[in-house]
């Protein structure tokens, strides 16, 4: 029989699909449609220490085979996650939650991690230094190393929490910031964020999106992202989760064998809410037309030993 599970830092998960931070909001209007405990975890909407309404509409825009958005992390802010969002969810999903959380100053990150450390429903923090649609935040602190490794190194003095910080593909060199992160303390990094894009629209001349630009994200993005986690595996000793145009569980096979220990689905959520639930279904069966009985086995399995070893 199929073996779906995996391993984050010594959290084990049923499989290793994840809803996208961002794609799932904090998971209750999926709750509605399915039942989410089928899933390995997923990433909560990016969370900052205060409330946040997100940038001016249009906010999105539509490409061949992807999406852009600026949302500019919408969000109610941790405490009201803390004493809301949080008690609700836990009547429908019973497993331990991924907290996606983003800043606009390194003590910023570090209070909201420091918030989020209390919370029992938490299993890992995912440190997002990538957010392309905000100023004076976001992927400033992930596009140089040693900007990411401040966040890494504020955040992992205030948190007991495996922290897993999330890596921008709007960089020359994510080995760079990757390895950066590892030496900074990370237990383990999520890669890619969207890549910075743009719409022009013909009639208004005019960009689709009000911020100007925004993040691309959707089937065109795969084939990157496979490349930096590919990349990033071999540089670092650190566990990975790979997302960027998954939406299939073949996808899911390749991210592994690229290097990522587990694999989130973002934009393919907003297009088919029910696509996660189909490819943790699916998975056995790919497993097995691949002659996989145990997904661990799949991890950076296309690398031919080039890795350093690591024990997750
Ligand atoms: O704009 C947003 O809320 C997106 C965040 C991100 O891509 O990290």
């Amino acid at each position: 029989m199929a073996d779906t599970r995996v391993s984050l830092s010594g959290w084990t998960l049923d499989n290793p699909v994840i809803p996208a931070s961002g794609t799932f909001g904090y998971g209750l209007e999926f709750a509605e449609l399915y039942d989410i405990d089928c899933l390995g975890t997923f990433s909560f909407k990016g969370t900052t220490l205060e409330p946040r309404f997100g940038n001016p509409t249009p906010r999105i825009a539509e490409c061949p085979a992807g999406m852009l958005n600026s949302v500019g992390l919408q969000n109610p802010g941790v405490e009201s996650v803390i004493a809301e969002t949080l008690p609700a969810l836990k009547k429908v999903f019973h497993k331990k939650v991924i907290a996606n959380v983003s800043g606009f100053s390194v003590d910023e990150y570090a209070a909201v991690c420091a918030r989020l450390d209390r919370e029992e429903q938490v299993g890992l923090l995912e440190v997002n230094v990538s957010c392309p649609n905000v100023r004076h935040g976001g992927m400033s602190f992930g596009t140089t190393p040693e900007a990411a490794a401040e966040v890494t190194r504020a955040v992992k003095a205030v948190t007991r929490k495996p922290v897993y910080i999330k890596l921008s593909p709007n960089v020359t060199d994510i080995v760079a910031v990757a390895v950066a992160c590892e030496k900074a303390g990370a237990d383990g990094l999520s890669l890619i964020n969207t890549l910075l894009g743009m719409r022009i629209d013909l009639r208004r001349r005019r960009p689709v999106i009000a911020n100007t630009m925004g993040g691309l994200s959707g089937r065109a993005i795969f084939p990157v992202a496979l490349r930096m986690v590919y990349q990033v595996y071999e540089a670092v000793d650190l566990p990975v989760m790979g997302m960027g145009g998954v939406a299939s569980a073949e996808d899911v096979l390749e991210m592994m064998l690229a290097g990522a220990t587990a694999v989130q689905i973002g934009a393919a959520n907003l297009t088919d809410p029910y696509v996660c639930r189909d490819v943790v279904r699916d998975l056995p069966a790919v497993m097995e037309k691949y002659g996989v009985t145990n997904l661990t086995d799949m991890i950076g399995g296309a690398h031919h030993g080039q890795r350093r070893h690591h024990s997750l």
